[in-house]
């Protein structure tokens, strides 16, 4: 599942869009645009329609999006982005039209196989590159394909094209239809019909941030922390384990995911970058503010011909590599020790670290672990707008309660292996108030994971041994 070298060369062409062929029909659930883009004035959200060769269009938020990834009747495979969209990576061996009737023989690299069927096919380089062709007749042994009509352009030998591009994605959107839109929605903004009801609230994929990872804190989820969630579920959670999808199944729906969460959060950067001057009730504030509207209007059409341009695209392409990154060795977290055994030793050594006042586990977690620390009746503020929560007690980023765990109950989200825990403390939980402690000794952490696994099976609260009253000092 993971890309090959040369598609990955491939992917970093600078001719990138291509349409995938729309296929399954009856889903006409369109993407919807997050609440923050519609608050917008419309010249943003819309951008300004072009007359003449001088006046071209200019796009607003809605159009630099769909250009982007398209709508789920119209997937685009915008082949920079990190994700798998499936089919055959192939090019052109030879072409010829004769008599109206276009001919194109196929090749792929050494070690690959043609697929036995198609049905389209994409072109990436070439005079016909962005296109999607039809192929109304395939032969699988010799790779020899006649198209549908004429192509618009010559095709060449060596042109890159996919066959069947997007069938991985088309899958995946299938089955996200069918077994998460109704918690995550369908743009994943985690606000499908049955969500109201959930706490946790199912996760809003538009903020690129994951809680449950094996990658470092400041990166984003890999493929196998995805496969694992859907596999395992979030036990504790209203997430259900999806074990009896199959490997291909899971592997679809990881990519759909990823592309819903770039798309997402491709979306919230680039508002951010004109909500300030441009929503409504900034609008709203300006003229009150005494400047004329016309004024703002064309400000805001500068912008979007010129900044906005720019932005964009390096939005687009810093959330990519932030994707690609987290798919590396280098985001995963290794420790540098192997696990200390789990001794009566290292557990009190490691409730010495959650009481003491470097790691301070215990002002979440309450002295004993039972999740009541003195910062869950705290009153905290929103720190977007500024205003009170209504409940006391802490906040993830997405406004939704966050408490700490309950550590007597056993039950860990992000899975309860040794090595799961470890990552926990060592990225914390993203997202979320449990903090990362990257910075502490990895053997340290090993003493607290064997605390913090013993603390269910405690005959009474504190038996490790180190009493509460008298915290032992430990060295930073
Ligand atoms: C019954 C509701 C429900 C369904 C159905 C559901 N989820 Fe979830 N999902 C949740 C909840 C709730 C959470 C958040 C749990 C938490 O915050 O601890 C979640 C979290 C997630 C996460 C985030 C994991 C992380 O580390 O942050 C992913 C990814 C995810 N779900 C994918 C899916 C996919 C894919 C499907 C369909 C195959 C699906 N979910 C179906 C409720 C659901
Ligand atoms: C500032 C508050 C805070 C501190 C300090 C804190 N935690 Fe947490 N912790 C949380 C919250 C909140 C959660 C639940 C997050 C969620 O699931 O969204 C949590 C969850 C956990 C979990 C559950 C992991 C899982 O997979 O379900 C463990 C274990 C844990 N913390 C251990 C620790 C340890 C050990 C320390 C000290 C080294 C610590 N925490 C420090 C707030 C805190």
């Amino acid at each position: 599942m993971s890309l090959t070298p040369s598609w990955n060369r491939f992917l970093l062409l600078p001719m990138l869009t291509a349409v995938v062929a729309g296929g399954c029909s009856g889903y006409d659930s369109s993407f919807a645009y997050s609440e923050r883009t519609t608050s917008l004035m419309p010249e943003a959200q819309d951008g300004f329609k072009g007359d003449t060769e001088a006046t071209p269009a200019i796009s607003g938020v809605k159009q630099l999006l769909d250009d982007r990834f398209g709508d789920p009747q119209d997937l685009k495979a915008w082949l920079k982005l990190p994700v798998e969209f499936g089919g055959t990576q192939s090019a052109v061996a030879e072409y010829s039209a004769v008599k109206g009737v276009a001919t194109v023989k196929f090749s792929v690299d050494e070690g690959k196989s043609l697929p036995e069927t198609a049905s389209s096919v994409q072109f990436v380089s070439g005079a016909v590159a962005g296109e999607t062709l039809l192929i109304s007749n395939w032969d699988a042994v010799t790779g020899q394909a006649t198209l549908e009509g004429l192509p618009p352009k010559e095709i060449a030998a060596g042109d890159s094209c996919v066959i069947d591009g997007g069938t991985v994605m088309q899958s995946g959107r299938v089955l996200y239809m069918r077994h998460c839109s109704h918690c995550h929605g369908t743009s994943g903004d985690g606000a499908g019909p049955t969500a109201q009801y959930l706490n946790p609230r199912p996760r809003d994929y538009r903020h690129g941030i994951f809680k449950f990872t094996s990658t470092k804190d400041v990166s984003k989820a890999s493929r196998q922390d995805f496969k694992r969630v859907l596999q395992y579920g979030i036990p504790g959670t209203y997430m259900p384990s999806f074990l009896l999808l199959t490997d291909s199944e899971i592997h679809a729906l990881v990519e759909y995911v990823r592309f819903l969460s770039l798309r997402g959060e491709y979306e919230r950067k680039l508002v951010n970058e004109l909500a300030g001057d441009f929503s409504q009730k900034a609008v709203a504030t300006r003229t009150e503010g005494g400047e004329s509207l016309d004024a703002i209007v064309a400000e805001l059409k500068e912008m979007l011909a010129g900044d906005i341009v720019e932005a964009a695209t390096s939005i687009g392409d810093g959330v990519a590599e932030d994707w690609s990154m987290s798919d590396t060795e280098e985001a995963v977290i290794v420790p540098t020790v192997a696990r200390v055994p789990d001794s009566a030793e290292s557990r009190r050594r490691g409730r010495e670290l959650y009481l003491s006042k470097t790691l301070n586990c215990a002002d979440c977690h309450g002295v004993d672990g039972a999740g009541n620390g003195p910062q869950t009746i705290a009153y905290e503020k929103n720190p977007i707008t500024g205003e009170p929560y209504n409940e006391a007690g802490l906040h993830d980023v997405w406004d939704n309660l966050n408490q700490p765990r309950n550590l007597h109950r056993g039950i860990y989200r992000g899975g309860r292996r040794p090595i799961d825990l470890f990552a926990r403390i060592h990225a914390g939980i993203k997202g979320s108030r449990m903090p990362s402690f990257k910075n502490t000794p990895h053997e340290d952490i090993w003493h607290v994971v064997n605390y913090v696994l013993s603390i269910p099976f405690e005959a009474e609260p504190g038996a490790t041994g180190v009493p509460v009253a008298a915290p032992v000092a430990v060295a930073p």
